[in-house]
């Protein structure tokens, strides 16, 4: 029997591919980044229709500053740009946008951005889209530490599990039950690197460019197919003890 729940409440995207789309038309790496920023809304949308409550997007990641200056001023530009024109629609259609990272390394003008689309939309009862924005799991793991020596100053009996994800950025959220990568890389790059124990996966070539709602349908299907068994059987490979 196949005990998955067959729609995933919690998607993760790694939005990969936009430099080789790019070079592939003989275009400027940020032409690739304009495009990525095109594919998110047909996604936003369709998790929305899907009734898909959470919806992590990994913009960018705390190694990402090591790209040349002009290409992460395009990137900041970009998500300030996307928030300014996407968030009356995203606000109208109930969605809540959070972000996961250290915001305070950011362009002053981004923080704004970001302060005024996560406020207006902090009521919404909507698609949560948490937007990864220099974020990396191994600094949010160091940045929980922290707090939790701070707070609980060596009780260490009194930390479990959920002392841990409470202190994530993610904390309050499901961790994801699907990760999906497009651009034919196999690797998760730092990404949630905690919340993804028990994770399904999905990669696919597509560049995120040209990740449609048919990519997102597939992507939904396959995880419907699996057989989550968390470390523990099958149902119908359990004995009962008598
Ligand atoms: C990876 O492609 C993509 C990124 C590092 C940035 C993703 C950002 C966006 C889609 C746009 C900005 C985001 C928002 C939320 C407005 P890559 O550059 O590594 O591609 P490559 O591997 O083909 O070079």
């Amino acid at each position: 029997m196949n005990e998955n729940k067959v729609i995933p409440e919690h998607i993760a995207i790694i939005m990969d591919g936009n430099g080789r789309w790019a070079k592939q038309r003989g275009l400027p790496r940020t032409a690739g980044h304009k495009a990525g920023v095109e594919a998110i809304r047909e996604v936003i949308e369709n998790c929305s229709q899907r009734g898909i409550k959470y919806l992590t997007l990994y913009a960018f990641s705390t190694e990402n500053w090591k790209r040349p200056q002009k290409e992460v001023s395009a990137l900041m530009e970009l998500l300030v740009f996307y928030l300014k024109r996407e968030i009356e629609s995203l606000h109208r259609n109930n969605v809540k946008i959070v972000t996961i990272g250290d915001m305070t390394k950011l362009p002053e003008k981004a923080q704004n951005e970001i302060k005024s689309a996560t406020s207006k939309t902090c009521k919404n009862t909507g698609l949560n889209v948490a937007i990864a924005i220099n974020y990396g799991g191994r600094q949010e793991l160091v940045h929980a530490i922290k707090k939790i020596s701070l707070e609980y100053e060596g009780r260490t009996e009194e930390i479990d599990e959920s002392t841990v994800s409470s202190h994530l950025y993610t904390c309050g959220m499901p961790d994801p039950d699907l990760i999906i990568r497009p651009s034919g890389e196999l690797r998760i790059s730092n990404f949630l690197l905690w919340q993804m124990a028990y994770s399904e996966f999905w990669f696919s070539n597509v560049l995120w460019p040209d990740f449609n709602k048919d990519h997102l349908n597939e992507a939904i299907a396959s995880y419907g197919e699996r057989n989550r068994r968390y470390g523990g059987l099958d149902l119908k490979d359990r004995k009962v003890k008598k």
